[in-house]
């Protein structure tokens, strides 16, 4: 999968992408990932990316010029102009579903967002699958892009080293269930001994322990899940 992600931040994706799991998918080729300057294709000598919003208010607004003409470059190289994404917390929810969803995808173009938000032309001009990580106020998008690569990387193939530890996950399953409870060594610590059932060696029981505590954690915690 190719991911271009496009900032007016690009330094805060270098620490990230170094990190283990994106970085080993890089190495491996399954995953490209290239991150793009806004301000490349801003104009004048002050190469300004933002301005005041008409009609007065506090903050910045980011001109549509240069997120048009960005997108438009960035889609134009490569094969395949791919799946346009804005990260906003206007977007559409971001849930594992959503996340296999764009996992499908063969190119992913990442726009991120920032100060007040993005000028309406530029978004009605290149119509993205708008995005929210979640029902709260980033500072820009960039964080938000992170979540999503990191999401999306772990469904891609040959991305886990175990291909089974995706299917295991607290909301893939239908309904979405959260994990059960995990037990390493030791076998007592601090007084807390591990569940006896895990001890017993007896597969269909332990097996049928987790589903009870999947089910059982998901109601107390998220009853939401479990709506419909
Ligand atoms: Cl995608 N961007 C920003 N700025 N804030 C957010 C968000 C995105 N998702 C949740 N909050």
């Amino acid at each position: 999968m190719r991911i271009d992600v496009l900032t007016l931040f690009p330094e805060m994706f270098s620490g990230y992408l170094g990190q283990s799991l994106v970085k080993r998918a890089v190495d491996a080729g399954v995953l490209d990932i290239r991150v793009h300057n806004i301000r490349d294709w801003a104009r004048g000598k002050q190469r300004q990316v933002d301005d005041r919003p008409f009609g007065g208010g506090p903050g910045m607004v980011l001109r549509p010029e240069p997120v048009v003409e960005s997108v438009e470059a960035v889609q134009g190289e490569g094969e395949a102009p791919g799946h346009l994404v804005l990260l906003t917390p206007q977007g559409r929810r971001l849930n594992q579903r959503v996340v296999e969803e764009l996992a499908g995808e063969r190119r992913l173009v990442l726009i991120c967002g920032r100060y007040e938000g993005v000028d309406q032309r530029a978004i009605d001009l290149v119509a993205p699958d708008e995005v929210s990580i979640g029902d709260y106020i980033l500072g820009g998008g960039e964080v938000a892009a992170m979540v999503v690569i990191d999401a999306v990387a772990r469904l891609v193939p040959g991305v886990l080293g175990d291909e089974e530890s995706n299917k295991q996950d607290s909301f893939s399953g239908d309904p979405p269930l959260l994990e059960f409870p995990q037990y390493t060594r030791p076998r007592e610590y601090r007084g807390l001994t591990v569940p006896e059932v895990l001890m017993t060696g007896n597969h269909p029981e332990i097996a049928r322990w987790r589903e009870e505590q999947k089910r059982e954690r998901t109601r107390l915690r998220r009853a939401d899940l479990l709506e419909d």
